[in-house]
This record gives structure tokens, sequence and C-alpha cells, in this order.
């Protein structure tokens, strides 16, 4: 079964259970400044699973495209991916664990035809913050997992949060026995000799975590998440997602064009070409900081193994053709930023080999000098990073090819040592985590749409918003102007705005079809982001926005506006940084 046909069965199978598809959400969140990339289906979510209602209902499902770059190192083993795509199903505060685990089941064993003994389960054990989970337990066996196939873990295995704070709660997860023999008499699927696979993972959030500890969620709600290259290996029985569909063809170009085999860097440029087009894809441009870092590892480490294997630079082009062509039916944004992909990749890949062969001498260069030892000091990796642009696995990569490590501690203080000196540090994000909704944080949301229609009311219709970022201290706002905005038309987006926040202007919220929001006249940001079903804010009678909130319920309390700096963003996009002052 391809992965497409398997996201499409499991679409149908929700909703035939009356479940709302929702659209993948881009994998660069809005206005969630704590993550760099949406790492879980249920990320977009947050605030439904926290209690706001949700346009679209109580139980939906939809794909989601996820990056996780904690094990960017690992990509090149045979189970490794840094971008994948999460299928999910949640219930806001709807059904529970029984209805969610007799779905599982009946998805698992009748629309995929998983037979039944192939399946093992886990449930959590139970501790001083939660109960043991009979109740799933009891679930599995009333749908027919013997005793025997059931497992309790603690906390480590069987409790789900993203980062250190947000919505969390027990799960219980699916096992698929892939048949290999036990590794040993104790042989269980918390095991990782590869005999079991887990394939779902179902969280019942209805904790929220933070600094004093977990409290319980105003809904029981259920969050679940099934990685879908790992099904399709499983049900088309290949060893590893880069035998699947969805890697076969880049792979089988990769072979031919290699002039020295090796299967680990075949899989790296494969995955991280797959993963720099997605990202690309959804906005996001290589750089030195956050998610364009990302990004920029991705791509540099791509071609230090093209050139490892001896694969002309050239054929980049090709390879990004023959992904878009094989992606394009699961991704059709692919096929329509084909152009934009290709640009961003090779102009990075150009910026590259410019440095590329100079740092490879230089390597070279420095550790002859350090004859006689194992470790490269953590100034050389910096070296190499600052100097030549190279991303610290790349540097590992080439130690290891001499039988060295590098002393990544070192780098890593100075890394952020240089990211602090230009105030943009942001090693804390690569962590992942969520970032709960603040008095602050929803009134810079709700300042976000007063400047959009500010802007639109200034400078003109052909304002429109291109991107948006929160954090405690500021907003910040993309949209489409041709040129610098003068001091003056600054100060008259600032007074529009702080006219409509002394106002007090009720801000009220309506749900209603999609297009029905279009029909009335509510500005949105990209289409193709929104469902069938829509949240409508509308602030008093200036603006009226497609959106998700939250929102301030009154524009009063907000604080003065105030522009603190206006600036291009890229060619036609320009930038404002403004501040909410509480005088
Ligand atoms: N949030 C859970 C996960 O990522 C289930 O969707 O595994």
């Amino acid at each position: 079964m391809k992965a497409i046909e398997i996201r499409n069965k499991y679409l149908e199978f929700f909703k035939k259970y009356n479940h709302t598809v929702i659209p993948s959400a881009p994998l660069i969140p809005e206005n969630d400044p704590s993550v760099l990339f949406n790492t879980a289906g249920m990320q977009p979510l947050v605030p439904y699973l926290l209690g706001e209602t949700h346009p679209a209902g109580t139980r939906l499902c939809d794909y989601q495209k996820c990056v996780r770059t904690n094990d960017i190192e690992e990509v090149g083993d045979n189970r490794h991916l840094t971008y994948f795509e999460m299928l999910g199903n949640w219930s806001l505060g709807d059904y529970f664990k029984d209805e969610s685990i007799a779905m599982s089941y009946e998805f698992l064993t009748k629309e995929l035809n998983i037979p039944a003994e192939k399946l093992s389960v886990t449930c959590f054990a139970g501790d001083e913050d939660c109960p043991r989970d009979t109740v799933s337990a009891e679930a599995w066996k009333k749908v027919g997992i013997p005793e025997e196939r059931i497992y309790f873990y603690g906390k480590d295995d069987n409790w789900w949060i993203a980062g250190e704070e947000g919505p969390c709660g027990p799960d219980t997860e699916m096992f698929y026995d892939t048949g290999k023999p036990a590794c040993g008499p104790n042989c269980e699927p918390s095991c990782d000799c590869g005999k079991y696979v887990e394939i779902w993972n179902n969280v019942f959030m209805e904790y929220f975590k933070d600094k004093n500890g977990y409290r319980k969620l105003k809904n029981k709600n259920v969050d679940t998440g099934l990685g879908l290259e790992r099904m399709a290996m499983l049900m088309q029985g290949v060893e590893t997602p880069f035998d699947t569909e969805l890697f076969k063809p880049i792979m089988d170009k990769l072979s031919e064009l290699q002039k020295i085999d090796n299967i680990e860097s075949r899989r790296i440029i494969a995955e991280h070409l797959r993963s720099s087009m997605m990202i690309t894809c959804d906005g996001g441009r290589p750089s030195n900081v956050d998610r364009g870092y990302i990004l920029r590892r991705l791509i540099r480490r791509m071609i230090r193994h093209m050139n490892k294997l001896q694969i002309d630079l050239n054929e980049l082009s090709t390879l990004i053709d023959i992904n878009v062509d094989n992606l394009k039916e699961m991704y059709p944004e692919l096929e329509k930023n084909r152009k934009d992909i290709k640009d961003v990749i090779l102009a990075e890949k150009d910026k590259f080999v410019k440095t590329l062969n100079h740092g490879e001498k230089e390597f070279e260069k420095q550790i002859k000098k350090l004859e006689g030892t194992k470790v490269v000091p953590g100034n050389i990796v910096f070296r190499l990073y600052d100097t030549y642009g190279f991303p610290p696995e790349v540097t590992k990569e080439l130690a290891t090819e001499n039988g060295m490590e590098i002393d990544m501690q070192e780098f890593e203080k100075l890394f952020k040592e240089h990211q602090e000196k230009s105030r943009q540090g942001s090693a804390q994000k690569f962590k992942g985590g969520l970032a709960e909704q603040t008095e602050t944080t929803i009134a810079y949301h709700t300042a976000t749409h007063l400047l959009h229609e500010a802007l639109r009311e200034i400078l003109g219709e052909h304002v429109k918003q291109r991107g948006s970022n929160i954090t405690e201290e500021r907003l910040r706002f993309d949209f489409s102007h041709p040129q610098k905005m003068t001091p003056e038309e600054i100060k008259a987006v600032e007074d529009l705005v702080n006219e409509q926040i002394q106002k007090d202007l009720k801000v009220t919220c309506e749900e209603m079809d999609y297009e029905e929001a279009k029909n009335s006249g509510a500005i949105g940001l990209f289409t193709d982001k929104y469902g069938d079903r829509v949240k409508v804010y509308t602030i008093g009678d200036f603006s009226k926005e497609i959106c998700g909130g939250p929102h301030v319920t009154h524009t009063g309390n907000m604080g003065r506006f105030k522009i603190k700096k206006e600036q291009a963003s890229s060619s036609g996009i320009r930038r404002i940084k403004a501040v909410l002052i509480k005088d």
C-alpha cells in the first residue's frame, strides 16, 4: 500500500466516525515563537486542547507536515528522518479512551489488515501525578488484545508532552511485531532491538504541566499520531523508509549518479533534500539563526555528501525535479513552488561550494597540527563554522573519517556566545516546547489585526499579511508593500491603531463557512491553510479577519501601540516590529 493510500484510508475512516478533516498547517508555525517547526500534529491545535472551541467541531483529523531535528546526526541509518508526515485524529472533550482505542484497533486490523496477533500495546503504569491506566488496558482487552500483549510502563515511555510545558497526559502506544527473533528473554515493545516497531500513539490529554506541576485541563482530550513513512514501510514489507516509493526514485537516481558507493550518504542526501524542499516550500529560507539555520545545515550536509559520493553538484536541479514529480500528488504545493524551491536551494549550494573546498583544506591543515590527539577542539569547529560555513555535524563527520571526535560542548558554548552577541540566541528553541498564551501575547495577537487593517487603510489594499511572529516583548509583522514607509505613514498607522485601542472596541468571534467568511469581506492569510469552517474575529467596525484566536475581549487595556522598526524583509516585503507600552 502506497503512503498516499494509507493517508486517504485514514482520513476516510475517521470521516466515517464524524471527524472533520482539517488541512495540514504550514511547517513553520504561525504565532508560536517557542518552536521552530511543527513537530507534531497537535502543535497547531494547542489552543483548542487548552479549551478554545474549534470551528470545525470536537472531532478532527488531518495529516500534518512535521520536522524534528533533534536526531539530525542519526539520519543515514535505517530509520531516522527529519521530515515526516503525521496522521492524527483528535477529540476535543468528545470521546475518550474506549472509543479512541476501539477506532484505532478497527483501523489497523480492518482497514490496513494488520493481523491482530502482530499487535502489542503499552499503557501508563501510574505514579504520584496520575493513576495507572487500567481503563485503556481494559479497552484493549475488550477489542481483543490478550493480557500478555499489554505492557505497562512509566512516564519515560507512556507519557507525552511537547517539550517542558504544555498539554500532556498518559498515552497508549501500539507496536507492530516485525517477526524478527526476540533479542533475549526480556524482549518487549520498549526494547529497541528492532523486533517491535511503534506505529501509533494515542495521548489522553487531560493535564497541563508548567513549572508548578500538573493541573487538570478543562477537557479530556485525545491526541493521536501515526507516522506515515513508518507505516508505509511496514505495509510494503520493506526494511527502511528509503525503500518505499517516497524515496525510491531519488535513491535510484543517486545510485546512478554516484562514483563512490555509500548507502548512508545516499540516505542523507535523499532525506535532507526532501526535508529542505518541504521547509523551503513553506517559506523557510537559509540563514544563520533559528529555523533558517536548520535549513542551512540540512542543505550543506546534503551538499557535502554529494561531494563525498562525487556526484556532480549541477545534478541538484534534476534531483529536485525528481522529488517534486514524485511527491506532488501528496503535496501539490511542491509543484506550485517548484521554481522558488530550486532557486533557494541552488543559491545556498552556490554559497557553500565557494567555501567547501577551502574549509576542507583548512580542516586537514588543523588536524595535522593536532597530531597525536583524538579530539578536534571547539574553537576549530567554531572557526570552520564561522569562516567556512561548516555546520558542526559536517565537521564531526570529517573528524570521524579521520578517527577523531569533536569537542561539541566547547563549540556549543562558543556558538551560543556568538548568537547572543548577535542578539538572536535560539539554543533554547532547538529543544522544542510550547508557549502558553499569556495576556501579553494575546494582546499582541489582537494588535496584529489592528495593524493589518491600519496598513491597508493608510497604504492601500495591496497590503497583504505575509507572516507574523509574536513574543512576550513585541510583535513582528511582514506584509507586501513595494517601498519603505515614510515617517508620516508610520505615524498615521500608529495613530489609527491607537485610536481603535482607545475606543475600547469589542472583539467578537463568529464561526462560519470559509466561503461565507471570504464573501463577508474578512481578510485572511494563507488560503489553503484553512478548513471549511473558520473563525472570524471582528474588532468593532474596524477589522474583520479569519483567525484561530485567541484575542482580547475589548481593545481598551492593550496599551499604547508603537512601531519600533520598519525595514525590508525580502524583495517587495516590508517588516514592522512594534510594541504595546503600558504607560
Ligand atoms: N502528540 C503525540 C505524538 O507526537 C501524538 O500525536 O506522538
